[in-house]
């Protein structure tokens, strides 16, 4: 296996121990440093499980632990993933079929980064990836979603990332501190993404390879169409290597079979027919594919 011990530090010089409490877990929120104000872009820190800047903009951190740093409207409830879509992603990845995605990140990881670099994972949805890699790296990770609901259950995972509600348009982490974002199915924003990233920082996005899900597919509809693993209109940053990951699945129980069906875009676009084949099936096998390409940014000559 490729993973590293882990040798917990937080962010600037204090460390702290690999035993993520929630007293650890604040303990490195005291320290924390990429992130910012949403709304004056000045630095925060922690009071007493508030965040607070210089201009005394307050955000406070929900019980769950992570923190809602979203501006337009007064919740992200309504906003990104609803419960269930959040509940079925959380149940589905938990299971670890998606894990060779999971290593080949987890590779990017330890090929970029080195101890105590922040990543962060944009879109993090309910905090599968970021909650697996910062259980493998010494890191300093940071993962946010616009889905309060995704969100919370990210908070739940007790791990020592830092999760925060924010929208890809406005990311509210410092200019130049990221050295690795990942970004797995989700929309791209190419200047906000190039914004984060420190000069030789790199970001990680995944696409649904062409059999991706294809069995799944072949169940569902009478004509099942292979995807086209288009890359994400990347302005601004450099191609340096596409990777790819993937392999053959079974879900042996309805559970599984309907978590994998509801966070696909396919459960909004199933005729009948098709419904009712899924719904007969007491195990499905599946081929997955991801198509993991990497950028740095573009450097004028
Ligand atoms: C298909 S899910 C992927 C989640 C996670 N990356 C994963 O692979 O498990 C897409 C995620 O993008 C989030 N999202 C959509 N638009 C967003 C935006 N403008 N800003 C932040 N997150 C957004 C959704 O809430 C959702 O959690
Ligand atoms: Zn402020």
């Amino acid at each position: 296996m490729f993973f590293e011990k882990k040798t917990v530090r937080g962010a600037g010089s204090h460390s702290y121990s690999e035993i993520c409490t929630p007293r650890k877990i604040y303990l490195k929120r005291c320290f924390m440093s990429i992130l910012r104000c949403p709304v004056c872009r000045q630095p925060v820190e922690t009071e007493n499980r508030t965040l607070r800047c210089e201009n005394n903009h307050c955000f406070d951190f929900a019980k769950e632990g992570y923190v809602n740093l979203l501006l337009s409207g007064k919740s992200g409830d309504d906003k990104g993933d609803n419960r269930e879509m959040a509940r079925s992603r959380r149940d589905f990845l938990t299971k670890g079929y998606f894990d060779p995605l999971a290593n080949e990140i987890g590779e990017c990881v330890r090929n970029y980064t080195d101890d105590g670099d922040a990543v962060l994972d944009i879109c993090c949805g309910e905090g599968y990836y970021t909650d697996f890699l910062a259980q493998r790296f010494s890191r300093d990770f940071y993962g946010f979603d616009i889905s309060k609901n995704m969100v919370r259950l990210a908070g739940k995972r007790h791990c020592s990332a830092t999760f925060f509600v924010a929208n890809i348009s406005s990311i509210p982490v410092e200019d130049g501190s990221v050295k690795l974002a990942f970004h797995l199915f989700a929309p791209f924003h190419s200047q906000e993404f190039s914004r984060v990233l420190s000069d030789d920082g790199v970001i990680v996005t995944a696409v649904a390879g062409r059999n991706h899900l294809y069995g799944l597919k072949s169940v569902l509809y009478d004509t099942p169409y292979r995807n086209d693993e288009l890359p994400p209109q990347a302005e601004g940053l450099e191609l340096l290597e596409v990777r790819r990951a993937g392999g053959e699945i079974t879900l042996n129980t309805r559970e599984d079979i309907d978590a994998l069906f509801r966070m696909t875009p396919y459960y909004y676009h199933t005729p009948s027919a098709g419904m009712v084949r899924l719904q007969s099936l007491e195990s499905l096998s599946t081929e997955i594919e991801f198509v993991i390409y990497v950028y740095r940014k573009k450097h004028s000559e």
